[in-house]
């Protein structure tokens, strides 16, 4: 019993690793949603009501990137595990690897956009994250926000790929690497 809850834990992220990537991943579904609702909004006053929204939760996802990247330099996570092959390697580091980027590179781009309309962001009357001081110049941020757009885009098909990829381990190999990210289960290796 000892050695296989001591094996299972050298295989498992760590419990903050684990609750910080469920909060994330369901932070970053409702952002989708949030994205598809401001679309469907039936004016241009009730979709800015609603991108407030989307613009608050994404720096409440920066920040908690911020706290998973910190965690992650004091508690490293479980190498990959040995069951992956080098292609399935390859593929899980580099979508992890984007993941990290486009969850802190989406939020700070559409700081600075906002910052060239001269606009702070408003997280939900908790605080009011200042712009930056970039001069006015409404071209550039909405450059910037094209870019953003695409790469949230991208953001969306690498989580379509990375469920993907844990289901086909859960259910094709079954190799119990999906219990890795959850508090409950058997990594086997
Ligand atoms: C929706 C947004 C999601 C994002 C942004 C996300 C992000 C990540 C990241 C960055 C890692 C790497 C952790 C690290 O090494 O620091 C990871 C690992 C993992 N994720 Fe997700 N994830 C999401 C959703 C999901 C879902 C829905 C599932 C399950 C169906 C899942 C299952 C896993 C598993 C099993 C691992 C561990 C992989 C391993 O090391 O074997 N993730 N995720
Ligand atoms: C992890 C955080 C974020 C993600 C995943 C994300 C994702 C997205 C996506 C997918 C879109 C495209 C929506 C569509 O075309 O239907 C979008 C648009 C937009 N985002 Fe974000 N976003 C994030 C953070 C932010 C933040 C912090 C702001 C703050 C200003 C922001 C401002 C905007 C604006 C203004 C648009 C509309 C762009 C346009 O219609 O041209 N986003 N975002």
């Amino acid at each position: 019993m000892e050695t296989t809850d001591t094996a299972s834990a050298a295989h498992r992220y760590s419990t903050g690793a684990i609750i910080l990537h469920w909060i994330i991943a369901i932070a970053v579904i409702v952002m989708w949603r949030i994205a598809e609702a401001a679309e469907h909004a039936g004016s241009k006053e009730e979709a800015m009501a609603v991108m407030a929204h989307h613009k608050a939760l994404g720096i409440v996802i920066l920040l908690l990137t911020l706290a998973r990247l910190a965690w992650r330099v004091i508690h490293r996570p479980p190498p990959l595990s040995a069951n992956l092959k080098p292609w399935e390697r390859i593929l899980a580091h580099g979508t992890h690897m984007l993941f990290y980027v486009l969850l802190v590179g989406l939020p700070i781009g559409g700081w600075i956009a906002s910052s060239f309309y001269r606009m702070g962001i408003e997280v939900w009357s908790v605080f009011t994250l200042p712009a930056l001081p970039l001069p006015k110049n409404e071209d550039i941020g909405h450059f910037i926000l094209e870019a953003h757009a695409a790469g949230g885009t991208f953001l969306l098909l690498l989580v379509v790929l990375h469920v993907a990829g844990a289901l086909k381990h859960q259910f094709v190999d079954r190799d119990g690497n999906l219990f890795r990210m959850l508090p409950f289960g058997t990594p086997k290796a």
